[in-house]
């Protein structure tokens, strides 16, 4: 008898252009189902990016054939897709302008795919995988039991994009997309196209989570058909599936609800440690900032005891976010914190403490999801809608993403300001009593709005920032809308 993951389409493939929700969508598979994710584009990236290195130009097949054979290229794909060039992690560098310019050149050349394809088979043969690029379902795996085919109009794929990067739409971005579009379809070697019996799904005018789930209904619908010998799928890759006897339909419906339950009990389980855990650190954190330093937290009556809500702060230091939470004490903060951070053995932490990962260069729509989950529930999650720490202690330019997730969930925004942090830089501070203060701001009421506007977005980052920068002392402010000063110096 077959358990539910032999039920399970495998490969998946999934096709379509540049920004149709590809990754989005095979991390969400990955998740849910237990897929291994590759993301055929970032290989052709890293390739771009070894070639750029090593001056290779796509012109010269044969300069382009032998570094193929040669690099140092290794992929690992889990839930997520990383790419190494030997030793180096370069899978943030490949979303970078330099690699996106050069790439579609490179991934033209036939012996450069003809190297990459075999790599493709070789990992969509381990397991169950789910492969996203441009020539899955039609060159890689084209006997996949289930392919998809992903597609936006390029107008709403040049605003994902610019979203992704915080910026607003603007003709480059439109451009660019229909640029590498063109390249990638009118190309004569494995064409962008659909592939024949693939799910052609237009994301439009779709929100993510909708598309996500129109996605999950059709893997859902391939697991419950019946196993016949028709079913048999063979591909370049991975084993035919050997058929097996039905189950019966009691069987099947209790196995479903076990698996859906599955998540919540290994949550329930893991709560048990999390929230002591949480409050463990709230408590010594505090104990530990009073005899150390000069701590002092304003504002705290300004925390709604309930209800979904987003915590706001400028970002100093990677200490932040507990010592943010120390501040606030009344609810328990999710963090929404850096995916680097999350690396073992130290990442066992920032996961005790309740925070999520983020891929910050990229839309991360799994990290948007959890953030909608938790906030779903009435719960709490921490943002630095700068992205990253200020390095000189000023206030930089925030991303759309807070306001984003606080109008599709409805959530209020609590401001907050951190200052003092940017001085634990160097830990021999604490002789001096360094002073380290949070102050929380009123809270920012948010209607909830289903599909936001560019504008909504636009307004509500603006308010969010200037909520955050009235709380700041002048030299921690937002260059561009408070005085010139020079910033605070870190010691
Ligand atoms: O999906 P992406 O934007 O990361 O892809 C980067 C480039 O690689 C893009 O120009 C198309 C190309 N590509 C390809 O030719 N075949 C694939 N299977 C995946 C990507």
């Amino acid at each position: 008898m077959r358990d539910d993951t032999d039920r399970l389409p495998r490969p998946i493939a999934i096709d379509g252009p540049a920004a149709s929700g590809k990754s989005s969508v095979g991390e969400a598979l990955a998740r849910e189902f237990g897929y291994r994710f590759l993301d055929t584009g970032l290989m052709y990236r890293a390739f771009a990016l070894a070639a750029l290195r090593a001056g290779v130009k796509p012109d010269d097949p044969d300069a382009c054939s032998a570094l193929a054979a040669a690099a140092p290229l290794r992929v690992e794909a889990t839930h997520a897709t990383r790419v190494f060039l030997g030793d180096e992690d370069v899978t943030a560098e490949l979303r970078e302008p330099h690699v996106e310019d050069a790439v579609s050149g490179f991934s033209k050349v036939p012996a450069v795919r003809e190297v990459m394809v075999a790599r493709q088979r070789t990992i969509a043969a381990d397991g169950l995988a789910v492969l996203a690029g441009r020539d899955i379902g039609t060159v890689v795996l084209p006997d996949a039991p289930l392919k998809l085919y992903l597609d936006a109009d390029e107008h709403e794929r040049a605003v994902r994009r610019q979203r992704q990067a915080g910026e607003s739409t603007d003709e480059r971005a439109l451009g660019n997309i229909t640029r590498r579009d063109e390249e990638d379809s009118k190309r004569t070697v494995a064409p962008l196209q659909a592939a024949p019996g693939a799910v052609v799904i237009d994301t439009t005018h779709m929100a993510l989570e909708d598309v996500i789930a129109r996605v999950f209904a059709e893997v859902r619908r391939f697991a419950a058909a019946p196993a016949t010998p028709g079913d048999v799928v063979t591909t370049s890759g991975p084993q035919p599936r050997k058929p097996s006897r039905l189950r019966t339909a009691r069987t099947r419906a209790a196995a479903a609800a076990k698996r859906r339950l599955a998540p919540v009990r290994s949550r329930m389980r893991l709560e048990t440690v999390y929230r002591p855990f949480y409050w463990l650190c709230v408590h010594v954190l505090r104990a530990v900032l009073w005899v150390v330093g000069r701590w002092k937290a304003e504002g705290r009556e300004n925390v709604p005891r309930t209800g979904a809500l987003i915590v706001v702060s400028n970002h100093l230091n990677n200490a932040d976010p507990p010592i943010l939470a120390s501040g606030v004490a009344r609810r328990r903060i999710h963090f929404m914190a850096k995916v680097e951070l999350f690396r073992m053995p130290f990442g066992i932490f920032p996961r005790l403490y309740g925070a999520f990962p983020v891929r910050r260069f990229e839309s991360d729509l799994g990290a948007m999801l959890t953030a909608e989950r938790i906030l779903r529930r009435g719960g709490v999650i921490g943002m630095f809608p700068e992205g990253h720490r200020s390095r000189t202690g000023r206030m930089g330019p925030t991303h759309p993403g807070t306001a984003m997730i606080a109008l599709r969930a409805g959530a209020t925004v609590l401001p907050c300001s951190i200052v003092g942090t940017e001085q634990l830089r160097n830990p021999l501070v604490v002789l001096r009593k360094p002073k380290v203060e949070i102050r929380i701001g009123e809270p920012i009421p948010v209607p909830k709005v289903k599909r936001p506007t560019e504008q909504q977005v636009s307004e509500l980052t603006t308010r969010i920032t200037e909520a955050i920068a009235a709380l700041l002392p002048p030299d921690y402010r937002p260059a561009y809308t408070g005085s010139d000063g020079p910033g605070p110096t870190s010691s």
